[in-house]
């Protein structure tokens, strides 16, 4: 277990690093999952928070608790130390707060989860973002439209618990600003919404024009991403941009055409048509991640014909992608990315 504001005796890269203390706050569902599957599997003691919507995976010892209720928390955490944190599912300051009081000086390091969308206005300047744009751009005047007031809203939010875990440096905060996050057994139903419009209908209809572009990170890949974070205690405590390669709205359907072995027709930029299930054309610049982390992370053409099949062989055997006559390209839902 870890000394006190260390990150434990990890060698990574030699082959042999410390089994570390990790907790995963919401790690049930999705791409936390995955997350938890794969710390699990590298042989680390995980320790899973939620609230028991899901049962959590066997390799990890679960803790039943709305992370919202501080006392319940600080109950399920008391005399618990962690090497690292992976704050997974924080969306508003006082969430981040209270875990942070709750394991300074009991956690090596803090990792949250947090959105491209933390980036405001300076997502619709038309080029690629960096982290060094992230301190000047607080408005979200000209986000709003395109993005919806939930949206916004879950922004700024988010924006503050960044601030909270930022100005911790005594836990050596990294900070994942995620891109959309694609892959299967996707609850939200946007991975699974291009898919089965392909499967159901044979193409596509899209607002979106050919040249547009799409940006994205593989569900699969963010278990190793955090592993790496866990284990690695030379990656710099930071806020970094975690995204795939951006790629044109026609390179990615077709793609998906190709994948799902579809007859009809990919139909772009018509006015009217669906705005489909992701932004368009909001691109982060990930030098910083590529500089400090080894992790790749897959490009569309190499996760989404996997993707689309999954959601293919699944289409109508689950609540997600139910045949209720709506076309699933309506998946958006104004939370998240
Ligand atoms: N999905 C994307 O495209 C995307 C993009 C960028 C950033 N992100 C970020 O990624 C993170 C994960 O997003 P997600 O939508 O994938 O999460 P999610 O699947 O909704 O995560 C839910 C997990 O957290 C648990 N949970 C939820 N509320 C809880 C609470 N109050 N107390 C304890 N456990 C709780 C759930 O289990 P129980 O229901 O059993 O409690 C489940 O394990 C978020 O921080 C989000 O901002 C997502």
């Amino acid at each position: 277990m870890l000394q006190t504001g260390t990150l434990g005796h990890g060698v990574f890269g030699h082959g042999v690093f410390g089994m570390k203390d990790v907790l995963v706050i919401g790690g049930t569902r999705f791409f936390g999952r995955r997350v938890v599957e794969d710390l699990a599997a590298a042989g680390h003691r995980v320790v899973a928070i939620s609230r028991g919507n899901r049962p959590c995976l066997a390799g990890a010892e679960w803790l039943r608790c709305d992370r919202k209720d501080r006392a319940a928390l600080a109950g399920c955490l008391s005399g618990r130390s962690f090497d690292a944190v992976i704050d997974n599912i924080c969306y508003q300051p006082e969430e981040a707060r209270a875990v942070l009081e709750l394991l300074g000086g009991r956690c090596g390091r803090y990792i949250l989860t947090s959105t491209v969308m933390t980036y405001l206005d300076a997502l619709t300047g038309g080029r690629p973002v960096g982290e060094e744009d992230w301190a000047a751009s607080t408005g979200c005047v000209r986000m709003c439209p395109p993005y919806l007031p939930g949206e916004v809203a879950y922004a700024t939010a988010k924006r503050a618990c960044e601030t909270e875990a930022l100005a911790r440096a005594d836990l050596s905060p990294i900070v994942f600003r995620l891109h959309n996050v694609v892959g299967e057994d996707d609850f939200s139903g946007k991975s699974a919404a291009i898919p089965l419009e392909i499967h159901r209908t044979g193409g596509v209809r899209l607002k979106a024009r050919p040249d547009d572009t799409y940006q994205q990170v593989y569900a699969g890949d963010l278990g190793r991403v955090y592993r790496e974070a866990v284990e690695r205690d030379d990656i710099p405590a930071a806020a970094y941009n975690v995204a795939g390669a951006r790629t044109s709205v026609a390179d990615y359907l077709s793609v998906a055409m190709t994948a799902l072995e579809a007859k009809g027709k990919a139909v772009l930029g018509e006015p009217g048509a669906p705005d489909g299930p992701y932004p368009v054309n909001v691109s982060l610049d990930d030098a910083l991640f590529r500089r400090a982390f080894r992790s790749r992370l897959a490009a569309p053409a190499e996760f989404l014909p996997a993707v689309c099949r999954w959601y293919a062989a699944r289409d109508g055997t689950s609540p997600l992608s139910a045949r209720d006559g709506t076309s699933p390209l309506s998946a958006r839902d104004g939370t998240s990315p």
